[in-house]
């Protein structure tokens, strides 16, 4: 496959640590993670993989598996304490060493704006469901492109907003962990804005955005509902413009959409350069008589998802890659020509260094990307999830995604087999087998 990248992702608030250091101000993950019963154990990320004295280090690791490119994001409130005014300038210069540091590993530096750590000052100002935070998102956009865009040619607005706005003000299971349809529905719109603000600002760089979308099988209406709220009330208004009638009409009950504004459509419909893709699983649905989801996905509160007899991950998700292959070829027919990159695939396990399943998983989806670019879908890249263990929101350090393994006793990361696996796919472009 000619030109196209292979690499791997994490995000800030699961791998750096250094939490309370140069100045930077806490996140939203940071307040949901130290009240009690929110993260298992009571993990936070205070020290996480300590990459951000580690970066160095990390970067060796990345340049010995042989990736292209490396997937991270900024630290919202380490880049902008507390969401207002000035760039903080320590801040910048951690990243302007991993930026230069991956360069000088000819690593092509993949940046995430924001991958859900919003400044708890902005939470406090009302958060996503408040219109504001999309105007100080694009101001923080145009900050960190100001000192970081001559080093920096890919940038992703937001990482999965599905999961901010619903997860976040919908079934409150991540951060800030506030429970009202209404409101996810409003933070997914300012969500849109905020990315449509910020897309004009990042000016000659390749922009972008990653969804976590959802594939379904199942009951027609129930596929329908979810497809709705769950993918195209991002796809839509950024691709095509408009958010989806059938999304209106069945959220009635919720939101009268007062939050979408005249003009914003505009905003957040204009030309960008690629979407990103994260992709796990994929669901059976079906229609339930009694509500099942009192808010996370508003509209759809009578749907169900019905499991089935296949193999899982440590995360209980399905093992499903032909749901990949029908979102690709779905995407790029009704919304293409848009360039794609899975910016995120990858599966956790029960810790162990010959982590075969994990080889497994990845093989078949790969296999599947390949497939999908003989094809002729302009997928470019794959960016496999993740680098090393980390910090997995509310399950903290009990899931482990990483080809690296890391010891959070001493920090000593050990390749595991899949990324050995992992750097002779690389080299060789072959999966083998
Ligand atoms: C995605 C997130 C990422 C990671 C993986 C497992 O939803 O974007 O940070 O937690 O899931």
């Amino acid at each position: 496959m000619n030109n196209f990248l292979w690499g791997t992702s994490t995000a800030a608030y699961q791998i750096e640590g250094g939490a309370n250091e140069d100045g930077r101000t806490p996140s939203i993950w940071d307040t949901f993670s130290h009240a009690p019963g929110k993260v298992m154990d009571g993990d936070t990320g205070d020290v996480a993989c300590d990459h951000y004295h580690r970066s160095a280090d990390d970067v060796r690791l990345l340049a010995k598996i042989g990736v292209d490119a490396y997937r991270f994001s900024l630290s919202w409130p380490r880049v902008r304490p507390g969401g207002r005014g000035q760039l903080n300038q320590r801040g910048i210069d951690f990243y302007k060493r991993l930026i230069d540091d991956l360069r000088a590993h000819d690593i092509e530096p993949f940046v995430t704006l924001n991958h859900w750590d919003l400044p708890q000052d902005l939470e406090d100002a009302g958060g996503w469901p408040a219109r504001e935070t999309a105007y100080r998102f694009a101001e923080y956009a145009s900050l960190a492109f100001s000192a970081l865009g001559d080093r920096v040619t890919y940038w992703t607005t937001h990482n999965e907003p599905w999961c901010s706005a619903f997860l976040g003000y919908g079934s409150g299971i991540h951060a800030p962990g506030r429970t009202d349809g209404a409101d996810a529905l409003a933070a997914a719109h300012h969500l849109n804005l905020a990315h449509g603000l910020a897309v004009p600002l990042l000016t000659g760089a390749k922009v972008g955005i990653s969804l976590n979308l959802h594939a379904f099988l199942g009951d027609p209406e129930a596929v329908r509902r979810l497809d709705a709220v769950g993918n195209r009330v991002f796809l839509d208004p950024l691709l095509r413009g408009s958010y989806p009638s059938d999304l209106i009409a069945d959220t009635a009950g919720v939101t009268d959409w007062g939050f979408v504004h005249d003009g914003d459509l505009a905003i957040i419909h204009q030309p960008f350069d690629f979407l990103g893709m994260n992709y796990y699983t994929r669901s059976v649905v079906e229609l339930s008589p009694t509500k099942v989801f009192p808010s996370e996905w508003p509209g759809s509160e009578h749907v169900r998802f019905m499991p089935r007899d296949l193999a899982r991950t440590d995360m209980g998700w399905e093992i499903d890659p032909a749901g990949l292959a029908d979102l690709l070829r779905r995407v790029h027919e009704e919304y293409g020509p848009i360039p794609l990159y899975i910016t995120e695939n990858g599966a956790a396990y029960p810790d162990a260094l010959d982590d075969r399943d994990r080889i497994g998983y990845l093989e078949s989806h790969i296999r599947v990307c390949q497939e999908a670019v003989a094809a002729g879908i302009p997928l470019r890249g794959y960016f496999l999830w993740s680098l090393m263990d980390n910090f997995e929101w509310s399950w903290g350090y009990s899931k482990r995604f990483g080809i690296i393994q890391v010891d959070y006793e001493s920090q000593a990361r050990t390749p595991r087999a899949s990324a050995h696996w992992y750097a002779d796919l690389i080299r060789t472009g072959h999966l083998g087998g």
